[in-house]
């Protein structure tokens, strides 16, 4: 049943309410994706991941969901939905749902009725009495991912239930087998309606520890995990010609085999979090972004038995965009940084990931606190402005590299007004670069970061040395360059990216001085034809052939 074609496919992100309002209200829609079906096929992408477009009162933009069988009318309804799956199915592009069920909005009606005691639904969320005199003390110490205790009084029951997000984001009870009927009946549900896959949000935070023990280990990958995803891809995912992908915290190099082995029949891949941390110091403070352990991180998951599938992914919409965190102090070169980061990504073993705009080389934007929309922001200003105000404009030079609301800014489609978006003011900020950057212009220059995609896309696709080839990098611990080898079946090829912007040199591998090659690959015109001990230009990327 299954062919695995997500081991040979480039997948390309949609954050539905920032890439395109079809109807001039300002917020992106599904119209506004069906619109533009024909870009995302010009892109050679063969998936869509879909950010979540089901019910919901927006309290997290969609991951917070209200009827997991409906549209949210601000995005438009089930028939443009049914139109959009068949325009991508015609264009040959798969589509991949959020599946968002560690938690549903408080506004599910499982949820309202959960919070009458004696309902059946009672048992579908997780509720505990306080402790201390009176129960007024939360069960234990959990943190919400958006700040503060991650349980809510209930003031009619007297108990508390568990939201590792936000207070509207109240966690299922996957214990209950009832709950996990219904997971596999929404999947299911919608496979039947055409999807090709899930992405899984936060799935690894499913499981959570008789007794509800202090600490975050007893949540992240918990003791029934595993059952319960077994569980599922039996009842759903092994039933279609499906791929899914988990959000997997807690998932390393070292366990994953455990996860995504073939052999296993739980999730097929998973998004890791280790290389997305290494500018950040305490989990969350910017700190300098270090080249030799990202490459080390990259190569661990590179070296998993071949019947697990990495991914590779730079952006998405929890995160800030990759220029500034990557690759230093672009200047005037900030096309060629980005063909340097897609050129070191697109040839791993993996399937690669790109966020909507990151093909353009958006950049992060500038915003004034009242700018900011996102509510893991909002909660961040919240807190600190309650106990250390002194703090604030630290926090917001913080916030102006971290938010997750840079990624979230209107895709930059034209220099017209509000780079095309929409007709009317947008929900969110637009980068006021949209003028230099945007599609319209990307598609006038043959050497733009749009076309450089292009080229990786179409030369990854169908080529073995890259789907199964084994990986090795070259001076693994040079601080400036990304380099790396993949062979398959005597086939080789040499890819080499300059992350800095400055003229770097790069030894050509004794045993591959004077190798026959070919330049398949490079961001400057007069790139060179030999493989021969070079000087890099700045952000200079370059791919070869080996016989
Ligand atoms: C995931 C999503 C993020 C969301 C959170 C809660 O991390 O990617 O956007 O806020 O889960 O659903
Ligand atoms: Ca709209």
């Amino acid at each position: 049943m299954k062919t695995r074609w997500y081991k040979d496919a480039v997948i390309y992100q949609i954050y539905p309410r920032s890439f395109c309002d079809g109807n001039g209200d300002g917020i992106g829609d599904i119209r506004g994706i069906v619109s533009k079906l024909d870009y995302i096929k010009s892109l050679g992408v063969d998936a869509v991941w879909l950010s979540p477009v089901y019910k919901s009162p927006n309290d997290d933009n969609g991951y917070d969901i209200s009827d997991y069988r409906d549209i949210m009318d601000e995005f438009g309804t089930l028939d443009d939905w049914k139109e959009m799956v068949k325009g991508m199915h015609e264009r040959g592009i798969k589509l991949i749902m959020d599946l968002v069920v560690n938690h549903t909005s408080d506004e599910h009606k499982w949820f309202i009725e959960s919070r009458k005691n004696n309902s059946e639904y009672r048992d579908y969320y997780i509720w505990q009495k306080g402790r201390g005199k009176n129960g007024k003390k939360p069960p234990n110490n959990w943190k919400s991912s958006f700040v503060g205790p991650a349980w809510e009084y209930d003031k009619e029951s007297g108990e508390w239930y568990l939201h590792l997000f936000s207070k509207k984001q109240p966690d299922l009870n996957w214990d209950n087998p009832k709950v996990r009927q219904e997971v596999a009946d929404i999947c299911n549900y919608w496979f039947d309606l055409g999807v090709d896959g899930f992405r899984c949000d936060v799935i690894t935070y499913i499981s959570k520890k008789e007794g509800y023990p202090n600490g975050s280990a007893s949540y992240t990958v918990g003791p029934h995990y595993h059952e319960y995803i077994h569980e599922l891809n039996e009842r759903s995912f092994s039933k279609y010609d499906s791929m899914t992908v988990g959000e997997a915290i807690g998932i390393t190099p070292d366990n994953a085999t455990e996860s995504i082995d073939e052999s296993v029949g739980e999730m097929d891949t998973v998004f890791s979090f280790d290389h997305m941390q290494i500018d950040y110091k305490y989990g969350f403070l910017p700190a300098k972004f270090n080249l030799v352990k990202y490459k080390n991180i990259l190569a661990r998951w590179q070296s998993l038995p071949k019947t697990c599938q990495p991914t590779i992914y730079l952006e998405n919409h929890d995160q800030p965009r990759c220029l500034p965190r990557f690759v230093g102090d672009y200047k005037d070169k900030r096309e060629k940084a980005g063909m340097s980061l897609a050129t070191a990504m697109m040839f791993l073993r993996a399937t690669p990931y790109i966020y909507q705009g990151q093909e353009i080389g958006m950049t992060n934007c500038h915003f004034e606190e009242e700018e900011f929309k996102d509510i893991a922001s909002l909660r961040v200003f919240e807190l600190v402005k309650k106990i250390c105000p002194i703090l604030m404009p630290y926090v917001k030079k913080v916030m102006n590299r971290r938010a997750r609301d840079h990624a979230r800014t209107p895709m930059q489609w034209s220099a017209d007004k509000y780079a095309g978006f929409s007709t009317a003011e947008p929900w969110m900020k637009v980068n006021p670069n949209y003028k230099e950057i945007n599609v319209e212009d990307s598609e006038k220059r043959e050497d733009s970061l749009l076309n450089y995609y292009r080229k990786a896309i179409r030369y990854r696709k169908g080529n073995e040395v890259i789907i199964k080839g084994g990986f090795e990098l070259v001076y693994p611990e040079d601080k400036r360059i990304f380099a790396y080898m993949r062979e398959y079946n005597g086939k080789k090829i040499l890819v080499i990216a300059n992350y800095k912007n400055k003229t770097v040199k790069f030894r050509v591998p004794e045993k591959l001085l004077y190798t026959d090659c070919k330049l398949v690959l490079s961001n400057y015109a007069d790139a060179p034809q030999k493989l021969d001990n070079m000087t890099l230009r700045e952000y200079e990327a370059l791919v070869y052939e080996l016989d």
